[in-house]
């Protein structure tokens, strides 16, 4: 049988009846993969190719800035600048948007990204992604240039979204709304070649990544739940549990997609709004994938695709993978919440164990 590249899968979808997957959209997202090999290939120089390291300047958020994460930015606005498939970009690189020139013509998406995911690891030689997310330009801006306010739209209005990953295989995970596949980079011809999908996230893996150095920022109810986990055979769950902590979001989603688990990043609950994944180009295509694999992404309570955004950088708590997993800490939550004396006596015990 012939291989599946990312260009046959896609003209399949647009041919499907009711698509969801317009010329339009098909030619932004081969754009965004064309270039993800670009920059796969800039990190796989290393430090034979002076890529390594930091700028010495920030990020909006108060980031250091790594030199790869700026190339990875300027392959994908050069690349997709001028195709005439959108309206605007968004990077989380980059303080505020980036409307289309107006010497290219518009189109009607607009593309947001985290160049690169995880970019701490990159000097270390450990896996790091691009993650990228889709919206349709509202109607309200035809005619004029693009405002952030028209990137300000929840999770759930996203058209596609996707990663790539850079790790032993270069992969490509994408969805536009009929699951989620996966496509491998074939280096000897240079394509995308479907190697997996529609992806499902498998059942009871036992398995949780979370940064245990931040256990000081969580609520009571998040510490106990894994409190509970970390107790094994010994406690409430029954079961032994595996950790897994990669610092690199790409890398911790792609093995959720396929072997299971569940991934935390908590926002800090002494400080209300202190969280350290970014709505928009994290947290959005990343609850998308896991919601379309089966799985749930929630802030530790609601939905996150259902989260209306008030900032570009506004940033979250996450719970994302397995479905029962995700619903049992919100349960877990919620009835802390529900039992105010509970939920003093369990902060208490959490302190006295700091
Ligand atoms: O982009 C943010 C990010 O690098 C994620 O990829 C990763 O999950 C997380 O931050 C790592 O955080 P920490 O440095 O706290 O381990
Ligand atoms: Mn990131």
């Amino acid at each position: 049988m012939q291989p599946v590249t990312l260009s046959r899968f896609l003209i399949e979808q647009q041919r499907l009846p009711g698509s969801s997957c317009p010329a339009e959209l098909r030619l932004l997202i081969e754009t965004v993969a064309r270039t993800c090999k670009a920059i796969n290939h800039a990190i796989s120089k290393g430090a034979l190719g002076d890529v390594l390291g930091s700028l010495g300047t920030e990020n909006v958020q108060g980031e250091v800035q790594k030199k790869l994460d700026m190339i990875a930015n300027d392959l994908l606005l050069d690349a997709n600048e001028w195709g005439g498939h959108l309206a605007g970009m968004a990077s989380e690189e980059m303080e505020t948007i980036h409307p289309i020139p107006n010497r290219y013509p518009k189109g009607e998406y607009l593309l947001l990204f985290d160049p690169i995911d995880g970019s701490s690891n990159v000097d270390v030689d450990l896996s790091v992604g691009t993650i990228f997310s889709v919206l349709r330009a509202p109607e309200a801006c035809a005619g004029r240039d693009v405002i952030e306010a028209d990137f300000l739209q929840p999770g759930r209005d996203q058209v596609a979204a996707g990663y790539a990953i850079y790790g032993p295989q270069t992969l490509l995970v994408l969805t536009i709304g009929t699951g989620v596949y996966e496509f491998t980079l074939d280096r000897e011809i240079g394509s995308w070649r479907l190697t997996d999908g529609p992806m499902r996230i498998p059942a009871g893996t036992r398995e949780f990544a979370v940064n245990m150095a931040r256990r000081r920022q969580w609520s009571p109810a998040t510490a106990q739940w894994i409190e509970e986990r970390l107790q094994g055979t010994e406690g409430p769950c029954g079961h032994d549990y595996n950790m897994r902590w990669t610092a690199s979001m790409v890398a911790d989603v792609h093995r959720i997609l396929k072997r299971g688990g569940v991934f935390l990043y908590p926002s800090d609950h002494r400080t209300p709004g202190k969280a350290r994944l970014r709505l928009l180009y994290e947290a959005n295509p990343m609850s998308l994938l896991i919601e379309q694999a089966g799985g749930a992404a929630t802030d530790g309570h609601d939905r996150i695709m259902d989260v209306l955004p008030s900032s570009l950088h506004q940033r979250v708590g996450l719970v994302l993978g397995e479905k029962e997993e995700v619903w049992s800490l919100r349960q877990a939550s919620q009835a802390l919440q529900s039992e105010p004396q509970q939920g003093a006596k369990i902060a208490q015990a959490a302190e006295s164990e700091r």
